[in-house]
């Protein structure tokens, strides 16, 4: 029997994907043959509210010395970033004598070089050896470590209880939130709090995508099930900010309990959740309808188009990218290649479908019929930056809130 991760109230999964694999594994055609698949299955818990998949891989199968995901590669994302580092600056940081602030899952430094800059005390707690390396060429102080009640004490004996302590789709990636929230307690100042921020199961649900669950994201949150999961570690939900990133997103701030005022924002969202269903198993058995239709409709397209001769490229191999494709079974006899513009994707294939993955300048170099955004949440980035596809009369596919071709 499987329980669920915060409260221990028995779980079952909603709906099955299927076989996965890992989804930032990208691979050489000599790997496929030793290829590691679990299977997707996602359940909600109707006790805490907190979405969740059954399985998932050991951590040191998806983060470590080669791990594919850099942060710092969208502009958009960078600039997100610097906006995030400055509202600490100006909302927690003032009053208080050399702050300090960490940062869990740190990845390149994209947002901590902002504190670096200003010269304020700074920690990455970063697991994968390779983009921790990354940060640290650019200035940003960063320890190579999964973050857990024994690093955050490690932390405090070394530099002081913590001011702020922050991260950004990194939480759902923790199975054991409970060591982390002991952490926080262990690390954080009286008056300190923790700002985090991942995608939004709100918008997973009224999206429909189903492409947020994948083996890195152990959990979907809402304010409901994060208010419920920290209350237990004496820290209060006291903030909610939503955020447009990675398809629809929620920044949570959690202060020790009683210690700040809990902001109209929460009391509204919570609510807001509740006239969803967010707290319901039934609006879980509508969204597993929704996901099965979008998998019907994506491949009945790509076979019509596949059928009138048109080529189909995919725009971004990303994580969540991992699931659609082996959700819907779509490989490289429906979409030619997939164009990114990280390097160590590129001459590589995607997870389990074994599409190839080829730099950017091969999908400007001849501009295919169609493109697959797969980067759907990069879409205000990429539509600015490839006018020209669209020009030469290309046309773009989505799948995100539903299935279709942008006219
Ligand atoms: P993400 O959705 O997890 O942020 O990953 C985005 C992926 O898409 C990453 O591999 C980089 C790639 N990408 C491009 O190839 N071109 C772009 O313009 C953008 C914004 C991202
Ligand atoms: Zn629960």
């Amino acid at each position: 029997m499987t329980t669920c991760r915060i409260c221990a109230t028995p779980i079952e999964a909603f709906m099955t994907f299927g076989r996965m694999p890992i989804a930032n594994g990208f691979l050489l055609p000599e790997q496929f043959r030793d290829e590691y698949f679990f299977e997707l299955a996602p359940a909600f818990c109707p006790c805490c509210g907190m979405l969740q998949i059954i399985d998932q891989p050991a951590p040191e199968m998806m983060f470590h010395g080669n791990y594919a995901f850099f942060s710092g590669t969208s502009r958009y994302m960078q600039a997100h970033f610097q906006r995030f580092a400055q509202q600490v600056m100006d909302t927690i940081l003032p009053g208080r004598a050399d702050p300090f602030v960490v940062e869990l899952g740190s990845n390149d430094g994209i947002m901590l070089r902002n504190f670096a800059a200003k010269g304020i005390r700074h920690l990455g707690c970063e697991p994968s050896e390779n983009v921790a390396a990354a940060a640290r060429a650019q200035g940003v102080n960063t320890l190579c470590a999964f973050f857990g009640k024994a690093t955050a004490e490690k932390i405090r004996a070394e530099n002081g209880p913590a001011d702020a302590i922050l991260a950004a789709n990194v939480m759902c990636h923790i199975p054991d939130i409970h060591s982390v929230a002991e952490g926080f307690k262990a690390l954080l100042a009286p008056n300190g709090v923790v700002m985090f921020e991942d995608p939004y199961l709100g918008d997973m649900v009224t999206k429909t995508s189903y492409d947020q669950i994948y083996d890195e994201h152990v959990f979907v949150f809402s304010a409901l099930s994060v208010q419920n999961a920290f209350a237990r570690h004496g820290l209060e939900l006291v903030n909610v900010e939503a955020q447009v990133t990675h398809g629809g997103s929620m920044r949570y701030t959690l202060a020790p309990t009683g210690s700040r005022p809990v902001s109209d924002a929460v009391h509204a969202l919570l609510a807001a959740e509740r006239a969803q269903g967010l707290d319901k198993a039934e609006t879980f058995d509508r969204f597993r309808a929704n996901c099965e239709k979008s998998k019907a409709d994506l491949v009945a397209l790509l076979t019509r188009l596949k059928a009138e001769g048109k080529r189909v490229v995919g725009y971004g191999a990303t994580s969540k990218s991992t699931t659609v494709l082996n959700y819907t079974g779509i490989g490289p006899d429906l979409i030619e290649f997939i164009s990114d513009t990280t390097p160590i994707k590129q001459g590589k294939f995607t997870p389990g479908a074994h599409i190839p993955v080829k730099p950017y300048e091969d999908f400007t170099k001849a501009y295919p019929d169609y493109a697959l955004l797969f980067a759907w949440n990069h879409k205000a980035e990429i539509m600015e930056k490839e006018a020209g596809f669209k020009a030469a009369g290309g046309k773009w596919i989505h799948f995100v809130p539903e299935v279709g071709i942008s006219e």
